[in-house]
């Protein structure tokens, strides 16, 4: 328990945190489809990875489906931030469905990398995770060329026999897709790959700033959903630095991570509301008196356009 004893503990909060622009974007696209169509909509898979974005968004008239078949003909179908592989756009083509995409802007652009790559006739080596959503439309693109790779040793059993050319997920760890990357480019000289790598803006970011206060904390929480990659890869980078835990909300915090722990750091993953830092910031003020200080290490002014028939 906190004691008063011991004075204010301080929290410290990581900046940036919370949502990236892609997230904000596929937000208000259902928001907007909502308004426009009313509801229901249907949204192919969550449309961003938390639990308390997709429960608001349901309660409002947009309805969550695993695969297109569940949609009725005729209705307004909404791809996922994530993205989506060629064979979910025929599909909704075939089944006459309104579709409206919310891809984020910067899994398009490794989409449009991934289709290039293929047209040239060189394997597609996608370094990211299995399963994952933005990783299965990513290697979609790729089509017969499209090879997940996700580890040093899946470079290491690659077949000989052709060009090379790798992309990433965009939520990975830094170094971890640094040290697979350098491993193709060892085994294949000549392999293409982006100039630095595909990690999007918000992602790397959030991993610097998640970073610098883990080094000053006694414990770091992570606010985010359990399928959520990018949230994941906090944990992980925090880890390095002080014990880390993820949790969807306040109500995921034990007390006894707390206890004696004077810094406390609190970040959150892309997809996950703001309104839940303040929610956990405010229960901690409950246990105790609480300093509150932020360090931020980059200021985010990214802003997408939204789609013409979210608008029109
Ligand atoms: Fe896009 Fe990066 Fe967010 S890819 S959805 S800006 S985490």
């Amino acid at each position: 328990r906190w004691s008063a004893a011991t004075g204010p503990r301080t929290v410290l909060l990581a900046a940036p945190r919370s949502f990236c622009a892609g997230v904000e974007r596929a937000i208000e696209i259902v928001e907007l489809a909502l308004e426009r169509y009313g509801p229901p909509v249907y949204v192919r898979k969550q449309i961003v990875h938390n639990l308390h974005v997709v429960e608001d968004l349901n309660r409002r008239g947009a309805v969550f489906v695993d695969e297109l078949d569940e949609v009725p003909a005729g209705a307004v179908a909404i791809f996922s931030a994530h993205g989506v592989a060629p064979e979910v756009r025929e599909e909704a083509a075939r089944r006459d469905l309104r579709v409206v995409d919310a891809t984020c802007p910067l899994v398009s652009k490794v989409h449009a990398e991934a289709r290039r790559f293929a047209s040239e006739g060189r394997l597609v080596l996608l370094i990211g995770h299995a399963g994952h959503e933005e990783a299965e439309g990513t290697l979609g693109e790729a089509g017969d060329s499209g090879v997940l790779v996700q580890t040093v040793e899946d470079v290491a059993a690659l077949p000989p026999d052709r060009p090379v050319s790798y992309l990433m997920q965009t939520t990975l760890a830094e170094d971890e897709a640094a040290g697979i990357a350098a491993a193709i480019r060892d085994r294949f000289p000549e392999a293409r790959g982006p100039r630095r790598n595909d990690i999007c803006y918000a992602t790397t970011n959030r991993q610097q700033a998640v970073r610098a206060i883990a080094e000053e904390s006694d414990v770091v929480v992570v606010v985010g959903s359990a399928n959520s990659s990018n949230s994941q890869r906090l944990v992980e980078v925090a880890a390095h630095h002080a014990p880390a835990h993820l949790v969807d909300d306040r109500g995921g915090i034990a007390l006894d991570w707390l206890a004696g722990a004077r810094t406390v750091g609190l970040t959150a993953g892309a997809s996950a509301p703001p309104a839940l830092v303040d929610d956990i910031v405010a229960a901690l003020r409950g246990l105790g008196e609480v300093h509150v200080e932020e360090r931020v290490i980059a200021r985010e002014t990214v802003q997408f356009s939204l789609p013409k028939e979210a608008l029109s």
